[in-house]
């Protein structure tokens, strides 16, 4: 890489190999984003061409209208580069935790034969077109074989992330009215057999799940409930490798993910089958760069919306192999993902924030002997990378060559849409960089004002978006017009989160403004954990808050108003069991502090930002407006105990 000060520039080696190497391409796009979108899928498989481009009414819109599509069509028999020239190519690469198991290979054509098995197995279960399907999965390729297998039928998948507690899922079948659900007798975690099966059968109490199809993982002894629970082997034995796609219409809904906002249910973002493919496939392919012999390693969980679009759909529209990994990222060692990068010859490397912190706490000792040569392209994404994180990456992983992607993106928005691009730069640490060609990006102020570089505001996007963009909350229109829709009338997208730009336009993304919290960049809303405390017996109030932790970004720390007295080591492990059961392990409290009153406005709202601020050291500003001033007084107390 080329530095200029404190920006980096790609050299003349990545610019030559990269799809887009020239700057003008965002002022084309701009001229007509609609028709810069439409060259783009021209180069997608259609079974019939859409009529318009890009249809708005507001707040709803349409990409690609009257189109018909299969995603999976793209993946297999009509893929990009071709149909012979994939089909004995690597499309997965298995690494299982387990040191000493094999890892599984499966070839394009073997993933199509795995995948028309199991779709046609998913209809002789009575699951029809626009039916959702729950996937409860860890990483093993049945994962992927499902999601594809859903989108061959038309059904809809709802893939729950495999570390949410029983309770989580549960909530989400509820929603989608799921009547399907894919699990496995378990799998390994740090060495352990975690017994999922054990989960997804507490999960799918009061649900409308009336089938459980259980892949056998970690030959883990399960209770089989008769006429309810099939083994995935036996579904699929006698099924047939042909399965007609299905004729979806480009607005059909491809998924539905759930992600926390700001209240305590969690919001099912819903993902049309047009839209979505043009825009995964082209993001992975500009922004990673794919080239034919690329290997990609997108270290997400498919839990994720990162896994979903840059571990299964985006690598596979591209033709190139996704690498996916079952375990820990330490386990056995801390060298497991260097090893893994190396025996599998990693070109493309995507991995959070979190993850590079919390290896570079270790120093650079357990990664010295690794060259990385392979390694061309590295990404981060989910939440902010501070400049010493960067440059570690940048140094002990990249070695200087690899352009560093900081990608900026949500699970609304389907795919990346702020990095600079590999082939035109520039790289500056803790900026994001710019937005893709096409997109209308602004950042504005409370009353709707654009803002000049430098100014903080709030980041927008405005018409005609992008084709990848939710199109509703499931089953919600009404948390859809709120959440995204109000802030700035229904034409303009709100994400969120505030940002500011340089004076080049490169965007660096400052936080959320909402009470979504970002823990090791994963999306926790303080309304979901604090319903979920408030509901201990005892606890008559509760607040919670994220303040800056050095590996994962942010900690979750409680504030609580017990009705009767209990000692603190007591609420302690009430909340960790009840945060456990309710959520899942990645929502651990660091500190709970037992207060007598928390601060709040005249009408009753908790001030959440004082709290914070009692943390960050910032000021507090003018509290004599709250309704209960001395409670703050109060609380600085318990803090410093
Ligand atoms: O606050 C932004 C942050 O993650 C939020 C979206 O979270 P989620 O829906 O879980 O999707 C994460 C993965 C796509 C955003 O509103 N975020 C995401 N990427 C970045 C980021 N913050 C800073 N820098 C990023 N590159």
């Amino acid at each position: 890489m080329i530095k200029k000060g404190d920006i980096y520039y790609p050299t003349k080696e990545i610019k030559n190999k990269a799809w887009v190497k020239d700057k003008k391409i965002y002022k084309e796009a701009e001229k007509d984003p609609i028709k810069f979108w439409e060259n783009l899928a021209k180069e997608i498989f259609w079974f019939n061409k859409w009529k318009k481009g890009f249809v708005h009414k507001p707040p709803y819109f349409q990409w690609f209208t009257e189109g018909k599509i299969n995603i999976t069509s793209n993946i297999f028999e009509h893929n990009s580069l071709g149909w012979e020239k994939i089909k004995n190519k690597t499309a997965i690469i298995w690494e299982p935790e387990l040191i000493d198991e094999k890892p599984r290979i499966l070839t394009y054509n073997e993933l199509s034969g795995e995948v028309n098995k199991f779709a046609n197995a998913l209809k002789r279960l009575g699951v029809r077109k626009g039916d959702r399907v729950g996937i409860y999965l860890p990483m093993i390729p049945e994962v992927i074989i499902s999601i594809l297998a859903c989108a061959r039928i038309g059904a809809i998948h709802a893939v729950v992330f495999s570390a949410f507690s029983p309770n989580a899922l549960k909530i989400r079948l509820q929603d989608t009215e799921a009547k399907v659900l894919i699990t496995a007798d378990g799998y390994f975690r740090r060495g352990k057999i975690i017994d999922l099966k054990k989960n997804a059968d507490q999960g799918i109490q009061e649900t409308k799940v009336k089938k459980v199809i259980i892949v056998k993982r970690a030959e883990n002894k399960i209770k089989m409930e008769k006429e309810r629970d099939f083994w995935w082997q036996d579904l699929v034995e006698k099924e047939s490798v042909q399965c007609e796609p299905r004729v979806m219409d480009s607005e059909d809904t491809l998924f539905i993910l759930y992600t926390s906002g700001s209240t305590g249910k969690p919001k099912g973002t819903v993902h049309a089958c047009g839209g979505y493919t043009v825009q995964a496939k082209w993001t992975g392919k500009w922004i990673f760069d794919l080239h034919d012999n690329d290997i990609m390693w997108c270290t997400a969980d498919v839990g994720w919306v990162t896994g979903h679009t840059y571990g299964v759909y985006s690598p596979l529209l591209n033709g190139i192999p996704t690498l996916i990994y079952e375990g820990s990222p330490d386990w056995p060692n801390l060298d497991r993902w260097a090893q893994i990068i190396e025996k599998h010859k990693v070109n493309i490397f995507y991995t959070a924030p979190t993850a590079v912190r919390m290896f570079k706490k270790y120093g650079t000792e357990f990664i010295e002997k690794y060259k990385f040569d392979t390694l061309r392209i590295l990404g981060s994404v989910g939440e902010p990378i501070d400049e010493a994180a960067w440059n570690w990456y940048f140094k002990e992983v990249g070695k200087e060559k690899c352009p560093i992607l900081d990608t900026w993106w949500q699970t609304e928005t389907g795919g990346i849409l702020i990095t600079s691009l590999p082939g035109v730069g520039p790289f500056k640490p803790c900026f994001t960089g710019l937005p893709l060609p096409g997109l209308k990006f602004d950042i504005l102020d409370e009353k709707g004002k654009s803002l000049p570089s430098n100014k903080e505001g709030n980041l927008v996007l405005l018409p005609p978006f992008t084709p990848g963009l939710l199109r509703g909350i499931y089953k919600n229109p009404k948390k859809y017009l709120e959440t995204y829709w109000n802030e700035y009338g229904k034409k303009v997208y709100f994400t969120s989160d505030a940002a500011y730009k340089d004076k080049n336009g490169l965007i660096r993304i400052v936080g959320r403004v909402d009470d979504v919290i970002k823990v090791a960049g994963h999306r926790l809303s303080t309304g979901e954990l604090e319903d979920a405390i408030s509901r201990i017996p005892d606890i008559s109030e509760c607040a919670v808050i994220g303040i800056p932790d050095e590996i994962k970004g942010e900690a979750l720390l409680s504030f609580v108003v017990l009705k009767k007295e209990k000692s603190l080591e007591q609420v302690q492990e009430e909340i960790k069991k009840q945060i456990r059961k309710e959520i899942g392990p990645i929502a651990s409290i660091k500190n709970v502090y037992l207060v007598k009153d928390l601060p709040k406005t005249r009408s009753g709202k908790i001030m959440r930002r004082i709290l914070k601020r009692l943390f960050t050291k910032e000021e507090l500003g003018d509290i004599s407006t709250l309704a209960n001033p001395e409670s703050v007084n109060q609380i600085k107390k318990v803090i410093i105990q």
